[in-house]
């Protein structure tokens, strides 16, 4: 048997439920196994009847309640938001929360909300779900696990999991059986989706897309790391590194030419969490943009690399996107 290996820092999260929560019980007891690469700070609800606040409070878990009757969805948000941040989570896990998170909410935990959904997306969005498939004469229901977005279960779907539809089905019964499968999905999937956060080989085909994406660009080994190059092949000149911790640093990290010591020596300052002075290409200002954390900021990112490459890119490509850019 392969030893359970406990993670070296969990990942701290809260879990928003409105009902029964079966699944944040799933959840709750799948984080009591050593090998979770997450722990929950906090279990928080709209409704304070809700009877999965009770058992969260039998097994020794901090819970919160705070009832959405009378209140706008703003002030309300506040609040669960404000418990959030106290209890120190840095992702949200939604189970069963039937309450629509307001857009600035959304945006500011962004990537770091989760939500299970009991249908097969992007089919069955909303309510009735189960209803909706059976209807539909479908061979299969099942349930999804995605990233919330402003738009209704519409974000990126992470996992899912297939639950056959028998003769004479109903809603009832079928609801059923897709709250086991879930219970088997959402702890993993909530899993997978923090390891993917260290992954190295997750967070470099992510800074490749970007990358890849400008114009003549190439990749290229230097100095076991990958980089990527503007320009000829002969001529050509790097405008990103990608580090997997390299030389002694904890980090795995975008390396990106700033305008110099100044600049990289004042985003360093202003936020250490996410920026860093590389060995060695730190001294002629580049700097480390740290990718194995929460949240990410990947349009940040993009436009770290945007920057970079221009900075290096022959004159004949800036000026084409130059005029691209004006349109
Ligand atoms: C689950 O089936 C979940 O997928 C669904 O509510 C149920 C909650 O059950 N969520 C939604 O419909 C969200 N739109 P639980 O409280 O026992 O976990």
């Amino acid at each position: 048997m392969v030893a359970d290996k406990p993670p070296t820092t969990r990942t701290k999260v809260a879990i928003f439920i409105s009902g029964s929560g079966t699944n944040m019980a799933a959840l709750l007891y799948a984080s009591r196994l050593s090998s979770a690469p997450y722990e929950v700070v906090l279990v928080a609800s709209n409704k304070v009847e809700a009877e999965g606040l009770q058992l969260a409070e039998l097994e020794g878990f901090a819970t919160f309640a705070h009832s959405h009757k009378g209140q706008s969805r703003d002030a309300h948000d506040a609040a669960m938001e404000r418990a959030t941040i106290e209890a120190g989570a840095e992702m949200i896990v939604l189970a069963g929360y039937m309450r629509i998170l307001s857009d600035d909410f959304v945006a500011r935990w962004d990537g770091r909300i989760i939500n299970i959904h009991p249908s097969l997306l992007p089919k069955y969005k909303g309510l009735d779900t189960h209803a909706r498939a059976i209807e539909a004469g479908d061979s299969h229901g099942g349930a999804s696990v995605h990233l919330v977005v402003p738009e209704l279960d519409a974000g990126e779907v992470l996992a899912q999991v297939k639950v056959a539809i028998a003769k004479g089905e109903t809603s009832d019964t079928l609801a059923e059986r897709v709250k086991l499968a879930e219970h088997q999905l959402y702890p993993r999937a909530l899993a997978d989706y923090i390891s993917r956060d260290s992954d190295p080989t997750h967070l470099l085909n992510r800074v490749r897309t970007v990358a890849l994406s400008l114009p003549e660009t190439s990749e290229r080994a230097s100095h076991g790391a990958r980089g990527f190059r503007v320009g000829s092949e002969k001529s050509g000149k790097f405008f990103a590194y990608f580090n997997a911790q390299h030389h002694g640093s904890e980090h795995i990290a975008l390396l990106v030419k700033t305008s110099g010591m100044d600049e990289m020596l004042n985003l360093i300052e202003a936020q250490p969490d996410t920026y860093y002075k590389p060995a060695f290409y730190g001294a002629s200002g580049w700097v480390g943009i740290i990718l194995n954390r929460p949240g990410v900021d990947w349009d940040n990112v993009s436009d770290w690399l945007t920057r970079s490459w221009r900075s290096v890119a022959p004159v004949r490509l800036t000026k084409l996107q130059d005029a691209a850019d004006m349109f």
